[in-house]
């Protein structure tokens, strides 16, 4: 009995040895190491159209139509980034993914593999700008898969790491949004040459998409029954472009192909033109979400934009879920919109001519210092997709927003006595409903 157990044990005890020395020599082979500097000739940038401009410099590795690159917009900010387009292409090349956004890196910053498996960013000084944080972990090689996914490798085969679970701005065909994951969410990059994070965010919730203005202020969420079921429990949600049913070849559905823990119901987005299984969608600079497909054109491929969620022809064509109206800075700081126009800016007294530099006065702390004035018919950009508090009395929700310095405004509808408290003004919708009103502080 003692000796058949310490022999199960010394074998338990092999057993793990094995097991152990198996996981430290895992590791990346020589010849799969690397370590690029970024440092050399720039690229013309006006031989090959990229997308913001930018100058840059190739890594070796890549995979057609996807380059990795050190690209900037800002002199000496670096970000490590896979480009999107073959180089014989004439249209734009697009940025699909980036390492370190909002933490630049300088000339001679360098990235290197090496042999224990972690993927690094340095700065020229040594200070480690990004990494995937997968040293020792098995990984014995690097790839950049043939539809733009980066991964790193086990002996058997695994994504110890991929670059799809860490989306920026942009999700590739196939690639997925998942609850409780590091890719819960797209987020807005801030501008064509600031390439640190933006306003809005695309959210995948346990119980709908969510677009966001500012991480709380919701300016849009799925309408689809398929997704709005109570206590759904989504799990992920993964773009798919597929043959649409009544297809005569020509159009396809985008959807999203979501998951709880037992079912996979899909949400038809859209129907596009083309099979283009390069396709990426993409949360814009202005918060809309875009649908771009790469797709044979005469002996070319090209980019193409085949959808767009804010839409000005919404109502009419198969693209689109929502009036342009309905994006937080379609009207810039403040003005009204209609049939995705901007078609006023509101003040004390009454709406003039809309431009960009249309502004509401900033009111003040004190109550004695401002006043409201009324704009009928209109709603705040987060009125549509969120309930608001009531039913409220509208003095109720006045005295909120008097005593709250930060309100700016109030939104109110009569009918359902419902009280919206506005931080921010930005784009507000005409809604032809004078049962809408909008109560704006302005300095007496
Ligand atoms: C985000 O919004 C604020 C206004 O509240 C603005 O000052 C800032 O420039 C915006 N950021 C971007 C990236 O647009
Ligand atoms: C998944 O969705 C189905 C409906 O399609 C629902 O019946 C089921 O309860 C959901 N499961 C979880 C875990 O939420
Ligand atoms: C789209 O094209 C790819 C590659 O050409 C092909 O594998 C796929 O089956 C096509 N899908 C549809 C829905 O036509
Ligand atoms: C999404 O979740 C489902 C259910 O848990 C799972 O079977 C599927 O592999 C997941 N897909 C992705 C791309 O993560
Ligand atoms: C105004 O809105 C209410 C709901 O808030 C709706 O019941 C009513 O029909 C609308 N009136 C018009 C003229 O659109």
């Amino acid at each position: 009995m003692a000796a058949a157990s310490s022999s199960s044990s010394s074998v338990f005890f092999i057993f793990f040895l094995f097991f152990f020395l198996f996981i430290s020599e895992a590791t990346v082979p020589p010849s799969a190491t690397f370590h690029y500097v970024n440092s050399g000739e720039l690229e013309d940038t006006n031989e090959i159209f990229t997308e913001y401009d930018p100058d840059y410099r190739f890594l070796p590795p890549f995979a057609t139509p996807f380059d990795l690159c050190f690209y900037n917009t800002t002199p000496n900010a670096y970000i490590l980034a896979l480009r999107m387009g073959r180089q014989s292409d004439r249209s734009l090349k697009r940025w699909v993914w980036e390492a370190n956004r909002g933490r630049p890196v300088g000339d001679n910053a360098a990235l290197s593999f090496g042999s224990d498996g972690n993927l690094v960013l340095t700065d020229a000084d040594g200070q480690i700008a990004w990494q995937t944080n997968t040293a020792n972990k098995g990984v014995v090689g690097f790839a950049i898969l043939p539809n733009g996914n980066i991964v790193l490798r086990d002996a058997a085969g695994r994504f110890v790491w991929q670059s799809f679970d860490y989306p920026t701005d942009t999700l590739l065909y196939g690639q997925s949004l998942r609850v409780g994951g590091p890719n819960y969410k797209l987020v807005s990059r801030a501008s064509a040459t600031e390439n640190v994070d933006g306003n809005y965010s695309f959210v995948l919730e346990p119980e709908r998409l969510a677009l966001y203005y500012k991480k709380t202020m919701l300016y849009w969420s799925s309408t689809f029954p398929e997704v709005n079921k109570a206590s759904r429990g989504l799990v992920n949600a993964t773009l798919e472009i597929t043959e649409a049913e009544y297809s005569d070849g020509n159009y396809n559905s985008l959807r999203f192909r979501l998951a709880n823990a037992s079912d996979q119901p899909t949400v038809l987005l859209g129907t596009n033109r083309y099979n283009s299984t390069f396709s990426y969608l993409r949360l814009g600079i202005d918060g809309n979400l875009r649908l771009y497909g790469y797709r044979r054109v005469a002996n070319a491929v090209a980019w193409s934009l085949l959808y767009t969620w804010f839409n000005r022809d919404w109502r009419n064509s198969l693209e689109g879920i929502e009036d342009e109206c309905q994006l937080p800075g379609r009207c810039g700081k403040f003005g009204l919109c209609e049939d995705s126009q901007c078609v006023g800016c509101p003040t004390p007294k009454g709406v003039y001519a809309w431009s960009k530099d249309c502004v509401a006065k900033s009111p003040g702390c004190q109550a004695s210092g401002f006043r409201y004035y009324e704009v009928k018919g209109v709603d705040h950009f987060t009125v549509k997709y969120s309930s608001g508090m009531g039913p409220v009395d509208r003095k109720v929700c006045e005295s909120k927003c008097t005593k709250d310095c930060k309100c700016l405004g109030y939104f109110y509808h009569t009918d359902q006595s419902r009280c919206w408290i506005a931080y921010e003004l930005k784009t507000l919708t005409r809604v032809g409903n004078s049962t809408h009103i909008a109560y704006i502080k302005t300095p007496v």
